[in-house]
């Protein structure tokens, strides 16, 4: 480590709370003098790995019944925000607002059915940034969502330098390749599917296959000088959870029965906030319990194994981290993990994706840079936007910054911004200039859960109304109402419900309080913080 790295490292231990105004100018001005003179010699490596559906369902998040070791070993030298949430619980409408730097709403995406480039404005990529300043850039796995939403090309050629890779077992997905009830015969498209590697197509799974396919690409790129970006995607824990079975012996059943104290169903939520996660439903190992539509419930034992295999997936992708790490100089890199959404395990009686709530749009998010060398997990408590990586990732790269996008009608022309904050100021021990909020959405067709159209996922056609939810340091505060697709424009007006949760007594989101006079100022205020926020 050089000393100016040194320096810079220490300066960003400081506790700045405790410094005159002027010093922490003046040492704001040094940090950033060295930074320049790191950058001017070292090129990092920049990584940036996607979980599918993964929330901070982590042993360095605190989870007591994770088994995640490897993650929870690069977490110590890594910074780790603990409350870092996505734009919009759906895989697609998150990864091309991550990717793009754009709110779902400037991209007009909140389903899987349009190309922003060709739907909305030729927006530069996360990747492509990169690109366009002499990084070689790979996509591995699930990256940008498959199909329409990224071209059928993953966005190649404008993100990436070679075609993106996709494993080839991929195709399995949704394919009934689970062994029926003790045998091995494959015909059961099951929620709950662990397998021996053996007897699936290819013998082997997705992730495998991607993490095989980004270890040959970091071997390959060893003796260039030109540095590279790559992503590397996994599949799992998104459902189904099929994953090579000595990972389920890891997890006994009976801790996950009591898994969450707020097992119930918000009594004051409207129907409107609700997913009735049809997804869960549909599987054959669920489609014949009679599961009351839309509230459920799920049976208990049902929930709990449903609960060990979303553990028993995180902990296999796991595994496959550890051997992706291994491999990186982590002198030398900057390496980002996150997770594109959440996933309700029960909390409310909810299940999957889908929604608001802050099970579904909490995610990881640990960011390790060698240029602020750390021997413990520094966890970041500030509220953070996964809008706010893209900019992130070209400031520890030093690249030339990336500028704030107009909030005028003219964002739209501007192709190279973006809407999120740099957390940079952060990882070097500085403060945010002001108080950091989420802001999140999730659109329905109506105001009641349906299987037609489904409500858990409706196209932009049959989207009638749009939840937009705002988080702050204390309260969750969410607001449905009248949306127009044909124009994206909404009514705020048009109310369908409106919900307000307090994290300080309340992290499970039960006790919807909107309702209540005693919260009529706060609720007045944070309405419009929100309708300000969104604009
Ligand atoms: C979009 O931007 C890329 C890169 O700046 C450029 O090469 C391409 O021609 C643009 N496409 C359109 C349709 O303007
Ligand atoms: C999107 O895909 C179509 C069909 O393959 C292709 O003609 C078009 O050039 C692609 N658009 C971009 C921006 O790459
Ligand atoms: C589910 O409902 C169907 C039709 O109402 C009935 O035939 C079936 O026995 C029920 N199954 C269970 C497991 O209760």
């Amino acid at each position: 480590m050089g000393i100016f790295q040194t320096a810079v490292a220490k300066v960003s231990r400081v506790d700045m709370s405790n410094i005159s105004p002027l010093l922490q100018l003046l040492l704001l001005l040094w940090t950033t003098l060295l930074a320049g003179t790191v950058s001017a010699s070292a090129r990092y490596n920049v990584v940036m790995v996607i979980f599918d559906d993964l929330r901070p369902a982590l042993g360095v998040y605190g989870d007591s019944l994770a088994r995640t070791p490897h993650l929870d070993a690069f977490a110590q030298g890594s910074s780790y925000f603990t409350r870092a949430y996505s734009q919009q619980a759906l895989c697609a409408p998150s990864r091309n607002s991550l990717l793009t730097g754009r709110r779902p709403d400037t991209l007009h995406l909140y389903d899987f059915y349009s190309y922003w480039r060709s739907f909305v404005g030729n927006f530069t990529t996360l990747p492509q940034y990169f690109k366009e300043h002499g990084y070689y850039t790979y996509s591995c796995g699930k990256v940008f969502h498959p199909g329409l939403s990224s071209n059928n090309s993953d966005d190649y050629p404008l993100s990436w330098s070679a075609p993106a890779f996709r494993p080839r077992t991929e195709q399995f997905m949704n394919s009934p390749v689970c062994p029926d009830h003790g045998g091995s015969v494959l015909r059961k498209n099951y929620l709950i599917c662990p397998v021996q590697l053996q007897t699936q197509p290819y013998k082997t799974l997705p992730d495998i296959e991607s993490v095989s396919e980004a270890l040959r690409f970091i071997d390959s790129r060893k003796r260039s000088r030109q540095p590279y970006f790559l992503a590397v995607g996994f599949h799992k824990p998104h459902i189904n959870f099929r994953f090579p079975r000595q990972f389920l012996g890891r997890f006994p059943l009976a801790p996950f029965y009591n898994y969450t104290e707020d097992a119930v169903k918000p009594p004051d939520m409207p129907d409107v906030a609700w997913n009735p996660y049809t997804d869960v439903r549909s599987r054959d190992d669920f489609k014949h319990k009679n599961i009351s539509f839309p509230y459920g419930p799920i049976s208990r034992q049902q929930a709990a194994q449903i609960r060990q295999a979303y553990y028993a997936s995180v902990a296999y992708v796991d595994d496959l981290f550890g051997k992706l790490m291994a491999r990186l100089d982590l002198e030398r890199t900057v390496v980002v993990v996150l997770g594109d959404h959440g996933w309700s395990l029960g909390e409310h009686a909810e299940w999957a994706k889908y929604s608001n709530f802050e099970v579904a749009l909490r995610v990881p998010l640990i960011i390790r840079s060698p240029e602020f060398p750390l021997i413990q997990p520094r966890p970041m408590h500030s509220i953070t936007e996964l809008l706010d990586v893209f900019p992130t990732l070209v400031d520890l790269a030093h690249l030339p910054p990336l500028p704030a996008c107009n909030r005028s009608s003219s964002a739209l022309e501007q192709l190279t911004c973006s809407e999120g904050k740099s957390l940079y100021p952060l990882l070097q021990g500085l403060g945010l200039a002001e108080e950091h909020v989420a802001i999140s959405q999730y659109p329905r067709p109506g105001m009641l859960p349906t299987k037609h159209p489904n409500s858990d996922k409706p196209k932009l056609r049959n989207i009638k109304i749009m939840g937009y939810s705002l988080r702050t340091n204390y309260y969750r505060y969410t607001l449905w109402v009248r949306f127009h697709a044909h124009n994206f424009s909404r009514d705020w007006q048009n109310i369908y419900g409106e919900e307000l949760y307090d994290h300080r007594l309340d992290s499970g989101e039960e006790f919807n309080l909107a309702a209540l006079p005693e919260f009529n100022a706060i609720r007045q205020h944070l309405r419009c913080r929100l309708i300000e926020a969104v604009g």
